[in-house]
Formats: C-alpha cells, sequence, structure tokens
C-alpha cells in the first residue's frame, strides 16, 4: 500500500517497535490491567455492549456508559480509583513521535478477542486537537481502515500488525477510523490471543 492512498498528516510506522520493546510495553500493560481491570463500555443511549473491553491509563481515561455517554474521567468506572500512571515507556514515545511539547494525557487500552471489532469514528472528545492521536498495535493483526474528515470520504484499508504504531497528526487527527476485522493466530505476543491496541491523547488545551 503507498503513502498516497492515506489521508493527509496520517503516519504509518510499520515494526516501529521491535519484539523485546513489545513484550516490555506489554508487561507494563498487564501491571495496569492488574490495577484497572478490563471493563465492558457501553454504548451511549441505548447501552448496547461494545465488543471491545477497555481500561486506560494516564491522569485521565476515556470511557463511555449508557447515562452520561462519551467522555473523559479522572476515575475507573467500576473501582472507582484513579487510574494508574501512564508507563514511563508510553511517555517515551509519545516524546519521540508526537511532535508537541506537552505530555499526553489519556492512554485508552483497547482489548480485542478475535470476533470484536469497531466502528468507523472520530476522536473529538479532547478539547484541543492540535496534538496527535498516537496508536500502538500489540498481538494479533487487524484490518485497520481510515478515511477523511467526513464519514462519506473515501476510506482506505490495511493491516496493523503488533509493533506497528500510527499517528493521525495534521489533517488526519479528525479522520474516521475503525478495525473491520482481527486475524486470529498472527501473533505469539499474547499467550491467549488477541489484540490490544493503546491510544495516547492530550485531552485538555494545549497552554
Ligand atoms: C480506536 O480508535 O480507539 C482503536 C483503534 C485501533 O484499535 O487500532
Ligand atoms: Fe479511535
Amino acid at each position: 500500500m503507498s503513502e498516497q492512498a492515506f489521508p493527509t498528516g496520517f503516519r504509518y510506522l510499520p515494526d516501529y517497535l521491535d519484539r523485546a520493546e513489545q513484550t516490555a510495553l506489554l508487561e507494563d500493560i498487564r501491571a495496569v490491567v492488574a490495577e484497572a481491570p478490563l471493563y465492558v463500555p457501553l454504548m451511549p443511549r441505548t447501552g448496547k455492549p461494545m465488543s471491545v473491553r477497555m481500561t486506560n491509563c494516564g491522569t485521565l481515561g476515556w470511557l463511555t456508559d449508557k447515562e452520561r455517554g462519551y467522555r473523559y474521567q479522572e476515575t475507573h468506572p467500576v473501582t472507582e480509583k484513579p487510574w494508574p500512571k501512564m508507563p514511563r515507556r508510553l511517555l517515551d514515545l509519545w516524546h519521540d513521535l508526537a511532535s508537541v511539547e506537552v505530555p499526553p494525557e489519556a492512554c485508552l487500552i483497547n482489548f480485542y478477542e478475535s470476533d470484536a471489532k469497531m466502528g468507523m469514528h472520530q476522536d473529538r472528545d479532547e478539547a484541543d486537537f492540535s496534538a496527535p492521536v498516537l496508536s500502538i498495535s500489540l498481538g494479533d493483526t487487524c484490518l485497520f481502515r481510515v478515511g477523511g474528515q467526513e464519514r462519506k470520504d473515501k476510506a482506505v484499508s490495511f493491516k496493523l500488525k503488533s509493533g506497528d504504531v500510527v499517528l493521525l497528526a495534521g489533517d488526519s487527527r479528525l479522520a474516521f477510523h475503525g478495525v473491520s476485522r482481527i486475524y486470529p493466530d498472527t501473533s505469539t505476543l499474547l499467550k491467549n490471543g488477541g489484540r490490544i491496541n493503546l491510544t495516547l491523547r492530550r485531552v485538555t488545551p494545549v497552554p
């Protein structure tokens, strides 16, 4: 797939993390999940469960439930404790790639079983879109889809595999994107299979 097909500003960094870095990051994420367990998010209004499970680390976490919908908050919805600190490794990745001075505030952790997917959406619950969304894939390969700033815009699909990094930056910050499918048994990183996606974001206004 040529870079030409990607929206302007979108960056695809295949194999950005080597296996040792992926393993180390996975250990960091396991520690986060031990403190802030994965839960099933519910769609606003309908209360329909999403097929991914989620948790967060950082000062703010993204969540959704039936009553209050999409939002960021400082605490885990089940344990009601503050989210675990963002691991150093993630702060360093952001520093190396995000091209902004300010640190990320939220890291959303999505866990996909082999039958999970995520519909096309924009990441637009943040108060500031000047910083990119930095996305890291671990575990099984997925089919990722990214389009333009309007739902009707043409989209391209390509595979994201363990260790790949993607940035929704510049004009692509508000690009529609989603995960059409997971390819089971395509990675040995997670013992029981599945895919983990981490998205780092700045939420409050960049000073
Ligand atoms: C997301 O948009 O929150 C997740 C994207 C992905 O799983 O790659
Ligand atoms: Fe997203």
